[in-house]
This record gives structure tokens, C-alpha cells and sequence, in this order.
């Protein structure tokens, strides 16, 4: 797996510097095992789910170099097209065009509220909690955190309670993800200097909520020892405490849980199928990272499956270190639970520190009026510029590039709010346009 690191996560300023360095560090998460990969992929994936089934449309970006700068966005000298229809299966190794594109996984349509790398991440998270009796749930985020807000709409859908702790004040007017968490769930906004400390934070919420705590990587465990039964595994029942409190699940920021991780295997396995993008063309996944949970269970999912694709994840919140820390976190709650085979992540070949400036705002308003897709400029603008750069070495015989749009639709909402000049700035361009037309 590859991380790209990016620098300065992208709002106040413009990307105009591109420097790659490589690295040859080549940590190996090394997991002993009986299990064939396939048996493992099987074993992982036979289970409840939230989503009925793992689907999701892939689209085709068309990528035209232009002569001339032609948008005042990052992307000026390019524009693309959408072809919603692609032929896949056969067609995708079949394909060759001189015109550099990419594949985009638009999971950003799998629900209206709870969709991309959220919707993954819950696909088999929601179902042990309920499969362990759970009532409560308590997690955190940013203000804006699409992850909360997900978490409070899913747990509503099931008739679960969530209890949200955001970072810092409660903004005046509620917009966003913000709006919806708050709609939805319980939300408690948490200074700063407290929030630094989230597992603390997190359980001493937990506990205040007066019932008994599990911790979300302990039921996973459980699921799979007794996989086949409903068996409730929380301590007060052992206790003696009422059966009737409330039992509290803790799930980590950005559901950065080995529990997050089967929903991005299973969505590895859909787009592996032969009608799909089969399972012999290499081929370039590209996702923006935030705990990297995402780029790590869908780099477990490509390798357990045997397939020749390689993960690279831009890196937007931590350092290569962090991200390795919880790479590793997270292979060996997986080994833990599910007895994972052989070699999981190969090596960190490389990454590219990209120095960013502004101009996204104009940048995600060019990529969806040209395309209908919405990007935001925090996550997955990131990776929609690499796969764009990417797309490039494909016509001299560089493998295929597919994103996965990770969601996030509503963060533009919270972004306009909070960087109120940036979009002010594009609203400007158009009365400037619209009065020059005038005179
Ligand atoms: C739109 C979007 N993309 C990517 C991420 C980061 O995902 P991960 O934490 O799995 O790396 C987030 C955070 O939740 C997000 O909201």
C-alpha cells in the first residue's frame, strides 16, 4: 500500500508545488495463520450486514488537457466529461484510448446522508452492535464530522441512541454535517484541550451515561468466536446490573475500528467481479485518508483477495508515521479477531509532500459542473487531483486508475460557513462576470 502525504490539509491555500521523495522504509505486518486468504475473505464476510447488498456505480472521468489555462481553479488547464454508463467487465481490460481517464467508485450516492467510506464503515458495525443488544452508542468527531452525523442517522434508523462529542464551540448557526449530527443524535460539544485525549474522553462519556461499557474491537472479537450466535457480551450482564440499562458501545473517531474494516472488503470483492473490473487488470485505487481506515481495509481487501490493484491513500490528517501506527493498530485487531493470513501490507513504497495553496473551492465548482460529481475541497479533491494526475501515465501503459469517492457531500456546507471568503471569492467572480456582461 502507498500513502501520498499531503501537507497542510487543502482550504486556505493554492496547490502550486509538487515534490515526491521516497522512502525505503518497508515496514511488514506479519500475521501467522491455518487460513488460506480465501478462507479468510469467507469468513470475514459471512455476516450480518446494514447495507442489503454492496453495490454501487462506477463511472468513467474523461481527462482533455486544454492549450491554455481555461478555469481559474487548481485544474485550469484541464477539463473532464462523465460517461455514467462505461462499459466494465471485459471492457475494462480491453479498453485502450489515447485520452487519459479514470474510473470513479461513486459510493458518494449510496445513501443521502450516510454515504461513501461512512456507509463502509457501518456496513458491518451496525449490525454487532445490535446483534450484541447494544442501546447507546457514543462517538466523536470535528464539528463538521461526517462520521458523527452518519453514525446519528444510522443508529436512528436502527432505534439506537447516539451521543455525539464534537470539537470545540457549538457554532452559531448549525449548517452541514453539524446541522444533521444535531438533528439526530445527542451532541455534546467538548473544549479543545479535552478532546485532545479522545479514548479518555470518549469512555468517561460512556460511563457517565450510567449503563455498561463495551468496547467496539472486544465485540468484534466476540462475533467471531461464537460467530453464529446472538450472544450479548456486556458486563453488567455478568454482574448482575438490570438487564434493562443501557448498553453503551464506544466507537472510535472516524470509526477508525478494526470493525470498520470487513464493509471495505466486501466492497473490494464487489468491484473484483468479472463483471465489474474483474479480478487480472492492475490496477491504481486512489483514496483520500483521514484515520486511514478506509485505504487500510481496502488495501486488506485487494491483497486477501489475490488481486493485482495497489492502494495509494492521500494522506490528509496525520504524519506517514501516524498512519503507519494505525495501519498496524488495525492489522492486529484483525489479527486478534479473525486469525488474518500471511503478509498484509507489503511496503510504503513512496510519497509526495504537495504544498497547498487555494483555489479549491473553484476547483470542486469546475469538477461538478463538468461532471455532476460533487467533490469537497478537504477530501476528496485530494484524491480526485491525483487520480487525475494518475489518469495521465495510463495512455503510455500505466495501469487504470479507479477512485473511490469517499462522501462527505454536506462538508461543503460546513466549509462555506466557516471560510466564508473562499466561497465569497467565487460568488465575487460571478458578479464580476455578470456586471461586465452588463456594461
Ligand atoms: C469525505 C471523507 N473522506 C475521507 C475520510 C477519511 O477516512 P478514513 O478516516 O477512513 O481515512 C473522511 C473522514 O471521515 C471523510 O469524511
Amino acid at each position: 500500500m502507498k500513502f501520498v502525504f499531503q501537507r497542510n490539509p487543502p482550504i486556505l491555500s493554492v496547490r502550486h508545488q509538487f515534490h515526491s521523495q521516497c522512502s525505503s522504509i518497508s515496514p511488514q505486518v506479519i500475521c501467522k495463520s491455518n487460513l488460506s486468504k480465501e478462507e479468510f475473505v469467507l469468513k470475514i464476510l459471512d455476516r450480518r450486514w446494514t447495507l442489503r447488498n454492496p453495490d454501487t456505480k462506477v463511472h468513467q472521468i474523461k481527462v482533455s488537457t486544454l492549450q491554455t489555462q481555461q478555469h481559474c481553479g487548481l485544474l485550469g488547464n484541464v477539463s473532464f466529461s462523465n460517461n455514467s454508463h462505461p462499459s466494465l467487465g471485459e471492457n475494462v481490460r480491453e479498453w485502450h484510448d489515447d485520452q487519459p481517464s479514470f474510473y470513479i467508485v461513486r459510493d458518494d450516492l449510496l445513501h443521502p446522508l450516510v454515504n461513501g467510506n461512512k456507509a463502509r464503515k457501518l456496513d458491518a458495525l451496525l449490525p454487532l452492535v445490535e446483534d450484541h443488544l447494544g442501546t447507546d452508542v457514543v462517538t466523536c468527531g470535528g464539528c463538521q464530522s461526517a462520521h458523527a452525523a452518519a453514525v446519528a442517522v444510522s443508529c436512528a434508523e436502527r432505534g439506537l441512541k447516539a451521543h455525539l462529542l464534537l470539537r470545540g464551540e457549538q457554532p452559531q448557526v448549525l449548517t452541514g454535517y453539524n446541522l444533521i449530527s444535531m438533528l439526530y443524535g445527542t451532541v455534546t460539544y467538548v473544549p479543545r484541550s479535552i478532546y485532545a485525549k479522545r479514548e479518555e474522553m470518549l469512555s468517561a462519556h460512556a460511563d457517565s451515561l450510567a449503563g455498561s461499557v463495551v468496547c467496539l474491537d472486544d465485540l468484534l472479537e466476540a462475533s467471531f468466536i461464537d460467530h453464529n450466535s446472538v450472544k450479548p457480551n456486556f458486563p453488567n450482564l455478568e454482574d448482575g446490573l438490570p438487564s434493562n440499562s443501557k448498553k453503551v458501545v464506544v466507537i472510535n473517531e472516524g470509526a477508525g475500528n478494526a470493525v470498520a474494516l470487513p464493509g471495505l472488503i466486501r466492497l473490494v470483492q464487489y468491484l473484483s467481479q468479472d463483471h465489474i473490473l474483474g479480478k487480472d487488470q492492475p490496477l491504481k485505487i486512489v483514496v483520500d485518508a483521514g484515520t486511514g481506515t478506509t485505504a487500510v481495509g481496502l488495501g486488506i481487501g485487494a491483497l486477501c483477495l489475490g488481486l493485482p490493484w495497489e492502494v495509494t491513500a492521500v494522506m490528509l490528517a496525520d504524519t506517514i508515521e501516524g498512519y503507519r501506527k494505525q495501519e498496524e493498530h488495525l492489522i492486529s485487531e484483525l489479527c486478534r479477531c479473525y486469525d488474518v493470513p500471511t503478509t498484509l501490507v507489503e511496503s510504503y513504497t513512496g510519497w509526495n509532500i504537495w504544498n497547498v495553496v487555494k483555489g479549491e473551492v473553484e476547483a470542486c465548482q469546475q469538477i461538478a459542473q463538468e461532471t455532476g460529481v460533487l467533490v469537497d475541497p478537504i477530501y476528496t479533491l485530494a484524491a480526485w487531483e491525483l487520480a487525475t494526475q494518475l489518469s495521465q501515465e495510463e495512455p503510455k501503459g500505466g495501469a487504470k486508475v479507479v477512485m473511490v469517492h469517499t462522501g462527505g457531500t454536506l462538508g461543503m456546507f460546513g466549509l462555506a460557513q466557516r471560510y466564508k471568503s473562499y466561497f465569497y471569492i467565487t460568488f465575487l467572480t460571478i458578479k464580476l462576470i455578470i456586471s461586465n456582461r452588463i456594461s
